[in-house]
This record gives C-alpha cells, structure tokens and sequence, in this order.
C-alpha cells in the first residue's frame, strides 16, 4: 500500500481552513474513487487530475486508487484542490518525494493539457496557511504577485504541472518574472477642481469624508450630484496596510483582482445600477455566496445613484449591514461572511420625471411617493441630508482657481481624521461615524451651551432623539475640520443644517 498527503485549504467567504488531501493507492481494479468533495465536482476533478498527469507526459499509476479531502464536514468548492489532488496521487506512486509535500500548501485549478489556471482567494487562502504554521506555498503564476502580498510567506508560481513536479523533485523551476506590484494609478482621477460653484456640496464631501458620515445628495437632475460622489473616495487617506489586505482578499474572492497590482491600495469605490439585485449589492449566489458590491466597497465608498429606483429589497437589506460592518450570507454549502465597513451616498431627484422644478410635470402626491421609496429607517442612519442645486452660468465660467483640487481638501480630511483617531485611541473606532452616538454622548460630550440650537429642534419636534445623537456626532467632526477641541455652537448650528437639509420632504428628521 502507498499513501500520500498534500495540503490545500477551502475557503468559504473570507475564512479558510487547512484540507488535508490524502491518496492511497492499493492493488485492484484500476480505478478512481474521490471522497470528501460535493457530488458535481468530484467527476470533473477525477477527470482533469488524470488528464493533466498524463498529458504533462506522466504514467497515471494502474492501482486502484482512493483520494480522500478531509475534514469531510468542512465545505469544499472550487477546483483550487487540483494541484493538491495530482501530487498526493503522483507522489503515492513515487513519482516525486512525498516528503517534498508536507510543509507546503497547493493551491491551483488544472486544465486538461497540464497548466495551471488562475484561481480566485489566494490571498485569504495564503493568510490561512501562514495562520496554520505553514510558510511555504505553490500557487498558479498568474496569482503569484497576490501570494508574495505576505513577506513572510515563501511563494513560487507555477505555469505547468510539470513545473509543480520539478520542484517537488528539488529541481529548478523557470523563474518566471513577476511584475512589479505598480501603483494603480487611476487613469482618471476625479477631481474636486472639475466641480464648478457647489459650495454646500462640496463641504458635504469633505465632512463625509472627514467623519465617515453617510450622506445623502437630494437635487435636481445635472447638479453634480454624480460628480460629487465619485469624488468622495479621492479624499479618503490611502488605506492602511491591514485595511488594504482586507479589501484585497475581498476582491480576491470576487475574482476582481488585476494581476499585474494585486494590492487595492484606495479607497474603493462602488455603483451599482438601480436594476441591482439583492444579491448583486449585498453577496449571493450558488454554492458559497460570492461578495456584493456593498462588501467590494468595504474601506471605500458604496454609492446608489437614483436610489429612490432601487428595489425595496435591496434597500432594506442594507440595513442591517449599515448597523453591524459585516454581512453572512447562508447557503447549504456554508455561511460565508465579508467585511462591509463602507460610506454610503445617496443621490436622488426630488421627482421621478427627473426634469427642472420649472419643467416638472409630476402630481404632487407621485412626487410625495417617489421619496418615501427610501425607508425612514434607512434614512435615518444616514447623518447627512443635502439639498444640491443647480450651478448659476456665472459659477460654471468662474475663473480658474476659484474652487480647491482634491489635494487641498484631502489634506484637510488627513487632518480631521487623525485627530480623532487620536482621540478613540484604544478603542474599536477610529472616526466620529464609526462611533455609536450613545457612547459618543456619554464619553465625549458636547458642551451644554453649544447645543443649544440642537435642542430647540428636539423640542419643537424637528428632530428625533436619535437624530439628536446623530447631529453631535457630526458637530464632533465639524470640530475636527476646523481643529477645535470640542465642538462650539457653530459646530452644533452647521451639523443641525447637515441633517435638516432636506427640510421639508417626508424623509427629513
Ligand atoms: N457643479 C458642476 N460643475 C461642473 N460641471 C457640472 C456641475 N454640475 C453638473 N455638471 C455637468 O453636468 C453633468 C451631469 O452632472 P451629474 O451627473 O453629476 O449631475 P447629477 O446631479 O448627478 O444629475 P442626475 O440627477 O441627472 O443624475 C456633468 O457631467 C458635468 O458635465
Ligand atoms: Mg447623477
Ligand atoms: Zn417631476
């Protein structure tokens, strides 16, 4: 009897576990049976495992033979296990050392000719093996630049089978180039300098920014309200590199990384369509269920432009990722989970027609109904209400040099975003949206005369308690911009305008 083992690991979302993949190989009827992998995948891994030995000018062994992945209960999908499932077979038949394969995890898919073809999470993958003891790992060429994301981690590429089999035997494997991780320069970077006129609107995103504050565009159509949001993420700081980890093994899974810079170093940004399905914006599909766009923005910017025409499900869903920072989607094959910490921006007409106040042909009660489409509750959680108008002729020819780039206003949301970092030291938060207004009135609390104007539209009924607690905690950012130590009244006055700028339509409050 012969018996071989190799290392993979199967992921479900984010979370991956260490497969133990185990060949025996016995006297008998030549045959192939594999154990451990759900029923549709298990024939096309027999099939490609023994078309790739024998096409990479292998003898497939004549032995009846028994491929085992284990733990049995742990949910395995994907064909990464390929590489796994032709040494341990290769290696039980003595083929290559089967030393050669204990301290090494495999990760990659095989074609029937031999290669190896790119697979999606090698990098959570990767973090899996590092966390379980195991430094060295084998991956598809075309994800090396991914694996080499972990200094610490020993990465080779193969392109081949063959290659695989040539280091196992202690030869040299061609040392293939791996391109330089490059900047990723985005090809046109939106700037805040293209927005004409827009003052209110401008401040909006720098305080979104700033605080991590949710924010809501409310305007007629071409008021660059679009304009605005696509800008949001060019004033967030670059992400740290646990952040950028983070995103990258996100879009890892989703299968989204460029291979030649595998590492998302900006805020991302996202924008679904409204025709998005539930599934489409917040994960889903077959088998472990894939990130959505609201887990792709994680870190960044995740942008519903016309969110009135969104379905009701899809809206409704992102509540409860609003309130908690991650999301579990459950299938038969196991409960995936990915990361959704992002900023999230509304935009909407004041009607459905979409035209100009002067040309609005809508009945007032369809106009009423267009906006109650966003939920209360979802409005509620997001902290800043704007009206954006249309630029006056005179705003668009303004000279040049009138408005800031980005540069300048991200400097300035640096700034604003250290000192309250410096502030939540030693705490789960690192910016004033991030922190529960509860806490925040009780561990930071505004002095009482400043919120004077605050309270005198709770009073009145202007604004809910919960809006109260919302309005200080933007004030706490206002702050930080203009680098008060607390927030003064002028904070309270301008947070209170944030949050009420909407007056007047049913989503206010
Ligand atoms: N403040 C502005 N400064 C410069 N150009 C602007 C401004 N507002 C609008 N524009 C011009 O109008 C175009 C449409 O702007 P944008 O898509 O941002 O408007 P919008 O408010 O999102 O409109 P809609 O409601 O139709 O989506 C922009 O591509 C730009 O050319
Ligand atoms: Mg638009
Ligand atoms: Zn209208």
């Amino acid at each position: 009897m012969a018996l071989a083992r190799a290392w993979s690991v199967a992921l479900v979302g984010l979370e991956g576990a260490l497969v133990e993949v185990e060949a025996d190989l016995a006297q008998g009827l030549p045959g192939l049976t594999v154990t451990g992998l759900p029923d549709a995948a298990l024939s096309e891994a027999r099939d490609r495992v023994r078309a790739a030995v024998v096409n990479s000018g292998e003898d497939w062994p004549s032995k009846r033979i028994t491929l085992g992945l284990s733990p049995a209960s742990l949910p395995k999908r994907g064909s990464g296990f390929d590489l796994a499932l032709a040494a341990a077979v290769l290696a039980a038949a003595g083929v290559v050392p089967a030393a050669a394969l204990h301290d090494r995890v495999l990760l990659g898919e095989l074609g029937l000719d031999g290669q190896v073809r790119a697979v999606r999470g090698v990098l959570p993958a990767v973090l899996t093996a590092r966390s379980a003891g195991i430094t060295r790992v084998v991956v598809p060429r075309a994800n090396l630049a991914e694996a080499r994301l972990l200094p610490e981690v020993e990465a080779v590429g193969v392109a081949t089978l063959r290659e695989l089999l040539a280091l196992l035997r202690g030869e040299a494997v061609p040392d293939h180039p791996v391109p330089e991780p490059v900047e990723e320069d985005d090809p046109t970077p939106k700037d805040l300098v293209d927005v004409a006129g827009q003052p209110g609107g401008r401040t909006a995103v720098e305080v979104s920014a700033a605080g991590g504050h949710h924010l809501f565009l409310l305007g007629p159509p071409g008021a660059g309200k679009t304009m605005l949001a696509e800008r949001l993420p060019g004033l967030l700081p670059p992400l740290t590199l646990e952040q950028a980890l983070e995103v990258t093994a996100v879009h890892s899974v989703a299968g989204l990384l460029p291979p030649g810079h595998p590492l998302v170093r900006r805020a991302p940004f996202q924008d679904p369509h409204h025709s998005s399905t539930t599934a489409a914006v917040l994960g889903g599909g077959s088998g472990i269920a894939r990130p959505g766009a609201a887990s792709l923005a994680t870190q960044g910017v995740l942008f519903l432009d016309e969110a009135p025409e969104f379905g009701h499900g899809v809206l409704d869903a992102l509540r409860q990722p609003l309130e908690s920072g991650r999301i579990s989607i459950r299938r038969a094959a196991g409960t995936a989970t990915y990361p959704v910490r992002f900023t999230l921006v509304l935009a909407a007409n004041p009607c459905p027609c979409a035209q100009p106040s002067d040309e609005c042909t809508c009945r007032p009660e369809s106009r009423r109904r267009y906006l109650t489409r966003l939920s209360g509750p979802l409005l509620d959680r997001v902290d800043m209400h704007v009206q954006v108008d249309r630029v006056s002729k005179a705003e668009v020819f303004a000279e040049e040099g009138s408005v800031e780039p980005t540069s300048v206003v991200a400097a300035r949301v640096a700034r604003a975003r250290a000192t309250a970092a410096a502030r939540y030291a030693g705490t789960p938060w690192t910016c004033n949206g991030e922190v529960p207004p509860v806490e925040l009135r009780r561990r930071w609390p505004v002095p009482r005369p400043a919120t004077r104007s605050a309270e005198a539209a709770l009073d009145s009924g202007r604004l809910t308690a919960r809006g109260f607690g919302r309005v200080l905690r933007l004030a706490w950012t206002l702050a930080d911009l203009a680098g008060s130590a607390v927030p003064e009244q002028c904070h309270v006055d301008h947070a209170l305008g944030f949050r009420l700028g909407t007056r007047g339509l049913p989503v206010a409050a």
